[in-house]
Parts: structure tokens; sequence; C-alpha cells
């Protein structure tokens, strides 16, 4: 079946987004597919749904999981303008509640809702990771640093007139399906689009009172090379590989340490110097560091009960509390 909503084009640049993944494993490219279907509608509607299970052969409740888990693929038709206010806890300390705040009241909308012109959507959002710059919000991804109600007005404002004001740290704005072009991973061909910044003063405020102090880590050498081998010369691997083969011997450890254990009961004999005491050897250890203490019997199954404070076989020590096995586990993990 195909889809009659996306046109050829569409169609085109989904195959070069396939085309980048390595083969079978193109399903990896359902994320860029979802903001190339948003960049057609504005959003991921039902056909945009349709649109990604069908290119990637698989089924839309797949698709529609992964469009419903992250916050930047949206539901509804949305505003060209996506406002995004920061009010998380660092930019919410510093004013960034009364900055939404200010902005529902001008737009008469909520928490994700469209102005009735359909050009401004209004969220309040999680950290956005621009926390040395708080107050922060966002239109269309693009930053507007330490704002405050008023100056927030003066950019909706000026998006209300037709006159998107510059973003503090990007050359200009441009409108959320553009924006969703380039998350497609297609770059803007607009002159000056895209430029680059360097780390601004707030960023960096920690390295340069480092610097003013004088303080550095002992024996920090920024030039360190990165090993790229291990010792015996083979390729270095990854920690979690490392943690994988660990994991991998633990079932021929644990087979290897219960055949141990029945052969060590199958083959004990009763001790020619105890007389016959059949007595496990941890349990006479602990007999002798504690000979007043008393050896629970053992009960009608043969089983004897587990040591409290004050049994000789308990050796005062709930069980578990010996760290050997710990520490050889650890070790052999390692
Ligand atoms: S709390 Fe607002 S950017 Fe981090």
């Amino acid at each position: 079946m195909t889809t009659t909503v996306f046109t050829e084009t569409v169609y085109e640049r989904a195959r070069a987004i396939l085309a980048r993944y390595p083969e079978g494993r193109e399903r990896s490219a359902l994320l860029p597919l979802l903001h190339l279907v948003q960049s057609e509608e504005g959003y991921v509607s039902p056909a945009g749904v349709a649109f990604c299970a069908e290119v990637l052969g698989i089924n839309k409740a797949q698709v529609g999981a992964v469009a419903t888990f992250y916050t930047m693929y949206k539901r509804r038709p949305t505003g060209d303008w996506l406002v995004s206010v920061c009010t998380n806890t660092m930019c919410d300390v510093l004013g960034g509640q009364q900055v939404y705040e200010t902005l529902s009241e001008l737009l008469g909308v909520g928490h994700d809702e469209t102005t009735a012109d359909g050009r401004i959507t209004l969220e309040h959002a999680e950290c956005l990771a621009a926390c040395d710059y708080g107050p922060v919000m966002t239109v269309n991804y693009d930053f507007f640093d330490n704002v405050t109600p008023d100056s927030a007005v003066e950019v909706v404002e000026a998006l209300r007139a037709g006159t998107p004001p510059k973003p503090s740290r990007a050359p200009r704005l441009c409108t959320l399906k553009e924006m969703a072009v380039q998350l497609a991973g297609f770059s803007d061909p607009r002159e000056g689009a895209v430029g680059e910044g360097v780390a601004g003063a707030p960023t960096l405020r920690g390295v340069t009172l480092a610097q003013q102090h004088g303080i550095a880590v002992h024996g920090f050498d920024p030039d360190t090379p990165i090993p790229r081998k291990d010792a015996d010369g083979t390729p270095a691997r990854s920690v979690p590989a490392k943690v994988a083969d660990a994991v991998k011997s633990v079932p021929a450890k644990v087979a290897s340490a219960a055949t141990a254990a029945k052969d060590a009961v199958t083959h004990r004999k009763p001790s020619e110097s105890s007389g016959g005491d059949v007595k496990d050897p941890e349990v006479r250890a602990a007999e002798a560091r504690n000979p007043d203490a008393r050896t629970p019997e053992p009960d009608a199954s043969g089983r004897t009960a587990p040591g409290n404070t004050g049994d000789a076989a308990g050796d005062a020590k709930p069980a578990g509390d010996d760290p050997g096995p710990q520490r050889q586990n650890l070790k052999d993990a390692q």
C-alpha cells in the first residue's frame, strides 16, 4: 500500500535516510524518518505514522510507540513557531515559571496548545541543557538566553509581527518544518542558515575561575593519548564488552562450584581424628571458637536450624555475612 499524502520527493529523501544505515539495520532510521514526516505536515500525523511503517516494513504500533515517547515528535498540528520555556529547577528559581505564565497569558494558550491563528505553539520544557544561561527559552530549538518576562514578550510579539528576532547563539530562526528537515539530516540551503559558535563566558566560568586562582588537576595532561590496545597488543575492548564476557562465564563457574560441592559431600568420610564426627568443618571451627555455645541438633529431616546468636554453627553472624564469596565473585568478574 502506498500512502498518498507524501510526494515522490519525500520518498526520495526517505530512501536517502535509509541508505545511511547498514543493510538489515534500516529500522534504526525511524527517528530521522519521523522528523522527515514532521517536516511535511508540521506534526506526526496518522498518515506520517503509516508512511514510516510502510517505508521500514514495520507496523504502525511500533512507529507510534516511538513517536509518543519523544517530546520532539508532535502528535497534533503545531505552529510555525514552537516556543519552549524551561521551567526546570535551575531556570525555575531564576524566574522561568514567571516567563511561562506571562507568555501563556499573552497568547491565551496553555502547555502544548496552539494559538487560534495556528502560528505559535507554547510549551513548558524540562531542562534544555543551558542552565548556565538560565532562564532560557527556545524558538524551534534555538536559544534565547537569560530571558525575563518582558524580553520573552518582545520575542513573541516579533514572531506575531512576522519579524523573527535573532536568537542568542544562532544566526537566525527557521520555521518548525524547516528545522525538522535539518533534524532529519538534510542541510539547510538558506544562506547563513547555520552558523558556528564558541562556548560563551557563562559556560566557561568554572574554567576561568580555576585559571584565575591557579587551580588545576594534579598531573593533568590534556594531550594524554587514549590507549588503542590492551597490554597484550589486542585491540582494546570496551568496558561493556568486558562485563559481557564476565557475565557469560558465570554459569560455567556456578556449575563447576556445584560439582565440586557435590563431590565433597559424596566423598566425605568420618574423620579418624574426630572419632566419627561428620560435622561440617565450618561448624567444628565455630565450636572451637566458642566452645560454650550450643550446636543445634538436626531436626527430623536431618537439617540443622539456622544459627542464631550464641549458636556455635551460626557463629553469631547472619547467613551471607561472610564477605569471602562476594570478594571472589568480584575478583572473577574483573
Ligand atoms: S534548568 Fe533550564 S536549561 Fe537547565
